[in-house]
């Protein structure tokens, strides 16, 4: 391989691999994608996620809460995730009857552990930065697979947020002649891209909403010792605490203007721990906060759609993946706001809920070989469109 000159097969199998906020577990996607650009097309070959046991997901927590992590606990996860998911990628490997030089490439997300898209102080110099771990270098070595990483810093390092990335990949594989069209992903986060029937590529706009699953997955562990809500069954118990839901709503990300993007810095601990006060102030049962955790995710999403998406584009379909597309709460919140677009899951398009962000990065990755610029100024403010990504061979 040439990394001078564009990838020149025009069929590749390519794994994307995505470890999101809600760290569930590493996201293994096999794809066969042939062509690039608009011209891309792809068929899922396998998925898988690799769990994360409750120990790995402390750690990555502890590192990446502002005032526990330190230099030594980013450095040693670094390697530690790279190795984990090396182990993970041979095992799915093996487990589909493929040997590593099957694969041509891997695009890996990294585990986000910092995002500072805007600019702050700095040694006295504005900076924005964004840190993603897992390192590539390390991931290529152990599977012996080229790997294609760091996506996110060079769109940043042109004045953009360097998220979110995969409206690009919604635009390639997902814009339609007829249909104005809302990608919808409850991660750990949500966030959406809207593409106009007939867009252009300059008229895709996209940013993150605010939390998906991250307020609720939280809650679950803090008040029910369970990794997530399963099927929204606890919050489907309960009513939403009106007073507590406009008290949420009022978080001043709500009403800034796109494009936007946010993390676990905002909805993370700080955010929950201050729900959790304010729960024990106005005597919310546990069920009926996780109900308002729920409609806080619908309502903010709900809200972001008057206010910045239908004045430009009146929706017909919103396309949903993600975690929370198994969470009927989530989904009957939405469907019920929303009408009369309709609410429909990815599958309907080819991408299973649990696997399309992980297909993104391994089409993000493939744009990168054959040296297509895959940032969307619109969506990131980036000053231009550029190559994202850097190339570690094995
Ligand atoms: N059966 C389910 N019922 C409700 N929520 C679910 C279910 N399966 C997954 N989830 C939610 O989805 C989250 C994982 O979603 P994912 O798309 O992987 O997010 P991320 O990209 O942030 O890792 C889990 O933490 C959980 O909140
Ligand atoms: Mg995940």
């Amino acid at each position: 391989m040439n990394p001078c000159k564009p990838f020149n097969k025009n069929t590749g199998q390519i794994i994307g691999l995505m470890s999101g906020t809600s760290l569930d577990g590493l996201d293994i996607a096999l794809v066969e994608i042939s062509g690039n650009g608009l011209q891309t097309a792809f068929t899922l070959k396998a998925f898988r996620t690799s769990p994360y046991s409750s120990q790995i997901q402390r750690f990555i927590l502890d590192c990446a809460a502002p005032a526990r992590g330190s230099t030594a606990c980013v450095s040693q996860l670094n390697f530690f995730l790279a190795n984990v998911w090396s182990e993970a990628v041979l095992e799915f490997l093996e487990n589909n009857h493929l040997k590593p030089g099957a694969v041509d490439f891997i695009g890996s997300h990294g585990q986000t552990v910092y995002h500072q898209p805007a600019p702050s102080d700095f040694a006295g110099r504005p900076t924005a930065s964004t840190l993603q771990v897992g390192d590539p270098a390390v991931l290529a070595k152990k599977t012996g697979i080229p790997v294609v990483g760091n996506f996110r810093d060079g769109d940043m390092a042109l004045g953009g947020e360097g998220a979110p990335l995969v409206p690009y990949v919604d635009y390639l594989l997902l814009r339609s002649e007829e249909k104005n069209r809302a990608i919808l992903n409850l991660g750990g986060i949500a966030n959406v891209t809207v593409i106009p029937r007939k867009a252009r590529k300059e008229e895709v706009f996209a940013f993150d909403t605010g939390p998906g699953n991250m307020v609720m997955d939280a809650l679950a562990r803090d008040r029910f010792h369970r990794r997530y809500d399963e099927n929204g069954a606890i919050a489907g118990k309960g009513r939403v605490h009106e007073t507590l839901l406009r008290r949420l709503l009022e978080e001043p990300y709500f009403r800034q203007l796109p494009p936007k993007s946010t993390g676990r810095k905002l909805f993370g601990e700080t955010f929950v721990q201050r729900l959790l006060r304010q729960q024990e102030k106005l005597k919310v049962p546990d069920e009926d906060l996780m109900a308002t955790a729920a409609q806080l995710t619908v309502l903010s999403i709900v809200n972001a759609a008057k206010e910045w998406i239908e004045p430009k584009v009146s929706i017909d379909e919103w396309i949903v993946s993600g975690g929370g597309a198994h969470n009927p709460v989530l989904l009957e919140g939405l469907a019920q706001h929303l009408e009369p677009a309709r609410v429909l899951l990815s599958e309907e398009y080819g991408l299973p809920v649990d696997a399309k962000e992980a297909i993104a990065f391994a089409v993000l990755a493939n744009e990168m070989m054959n040296h297509n610029p895959a940032n969307l100024p619109s969506v990131t403010g980036a000053e231009r469109e550029t190559i994202l990504g850097t190339l570690s061979f094995p």
